[in-house]
């Protein structure tokens, strides 16, 4: 079986002001009834999975089971981590965690801030990867690129790829994590790279050889947070000592980067990581007159934006509004427009130090 790794740690301050430090966007319901988190969890159920590991801050240890709960779903293992030390150091931490627990299987690693409306057909893409991960590659998932998008790592290959290739494993020239905008221009033009999808599949001896030889410098703390860890109420914590020793960097900058034997299955469906407010409305599926509007939130002659009204907020009524994001909710409400709604997270950052 596959052993699916869930990563939900992140804060997703770009999401304020409905994603918060204690309530981060991926246990928000955007774009459906159910939470990021839960439909990445569903994704990885069901035959040929095993149940999943957790890899979550303390504060959310609750809101995991819940959620997890409410869609029929049971955890192996919910590793809590004292601080959060970035995707590095909690993969790393589930890779030996599963290795001692479980032996050398094949995990799959995946973030819980993303939208895959097709499971099946992404399923398909994980199966397509399992000779490849078996034979001790470390696997990406490609995505066709169609913007210059500096947020995301690029995956180099050798030529453009084409429309109608098999989900097959290709093998990977270069992993370039988060270019800048120059950069992403030209690879954008070049035609053939893919965006990395942020979701690997590799064996846990694998991705820990990779470790070992790329990053380190995380090896000695992170066995020790993992043999150290104390269960607690179900969840398992990992020590606090060694864990607040560890270098905090992801793992696309500790291994992908670095490490050869790299290869990528191109993922045709659908697939979108809700960065911010913009991909929220994108995602949200726009009207005819491009208009999300979400709870008590009312548009009248309004185009191209988003206005979410979240429970026990104020009434919203916008009129007249062209690419506008506007969230309200009970203690702040956000206003800004569309094309610069990235900026949030900056607002978020003078805020905190504000205090
Ligand atoms: N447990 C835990 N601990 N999870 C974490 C931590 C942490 O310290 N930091 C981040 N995560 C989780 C986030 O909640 C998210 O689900 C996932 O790991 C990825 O982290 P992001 O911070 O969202 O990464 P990113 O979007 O900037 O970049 C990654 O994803 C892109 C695609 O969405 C990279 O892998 C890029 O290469 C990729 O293109
Ligand atoms: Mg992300």
């Amino acid at each position: 079986a596959i052993h699916p790794v869930l990563l939900c740690g992140g804060s997703g301050t770009r999401l304020w002001p409905l994603s918060r430090k204690s309530y981060p966007k991926q246990f928000a319901p955007l774009t459906g009834d159910q939470s990021l988190f839960q439909q990445s969890a569903l994704r990885l159920s069901g035959p040929g999975y095993a149940a999943p590991t957790v890899v979550t801050g303390s504060d959310f240890r609750f809101i995991v089971l819940e959620q997890l709960a409410g869609c029929g779903l049971t955890p192996a293992r919910t590793l809590i981590e004292p601080a959060p030390r970035n995707t590095g150091p909690a993969i790393l931490a589930a890779a030996l965690d599963l290795r001692a627990r479980v032996g050398d299987v094949l995990m799959l690693v995946a973030p819980s801030d993303h939208v895959i409306p097709d499971a099946e057909s992404f399923r398909a893409a994980v199966a397509a990867a399992v000779p490849a991960a078996r034979a001790g590659a470390l696997v990406t998932f490609g995505i066709a690129p169609d913007r210059a998008e500096t947020g995301y790592g690029w995956l180099e290959l050798d030529s453009p790829l084409p429309p109608d290739a098999p989900a097959a494993p290709q093998p990977l020239l270069r992993f370039v994590e988060k270019p800048d905008a120059a950069t992403a221009q030209t690879m954008l033009a070049e035609g053939r790279y893919l965006w990395n999808a942020g979701i690997f599949l590799f064996s846990t001896a694998t991705i820990v050889d990779a470790f070992a030889a790329h990053a380190p410098q995380l090896m000695a703390g992170a066995q020790a947070a993992v043999e150290g860890a104390e269960a607690d109420l179900g969840f398992t914590r990992l020590a606090p000592e060694p864990w607040a020793g560890l270098e905090d960097i992801s793992v696309d900058y500790a291994v992908m980067e670095r490490a050869p034997g790299l290869s990528v299955v191109p993922f045709r469906g659908k697939w979108s990581d809700l960065g911010g407010w913009e991909a929220v409305w994108r995602e949200s599926g726009p009207d005819a007159e491009g208009m999300v509007t979400h709870g008590d939130a009312v548009a009248i002659d309004c185009q191209d934006s988003l206005l979410r009204a979240e429970a026990d907020s104020q009434r919203l009524v916008g009129i007249g509004l062209r690419d506008i994001v506007a969230i309200a909710m009970p203690d702040a409400v956000l206003v800004a427009h569309k094309d610069h709604a990235q900026e949030v997270k900056q607002a978020v950052a003078a805020l905190k130090a504000a205090g």
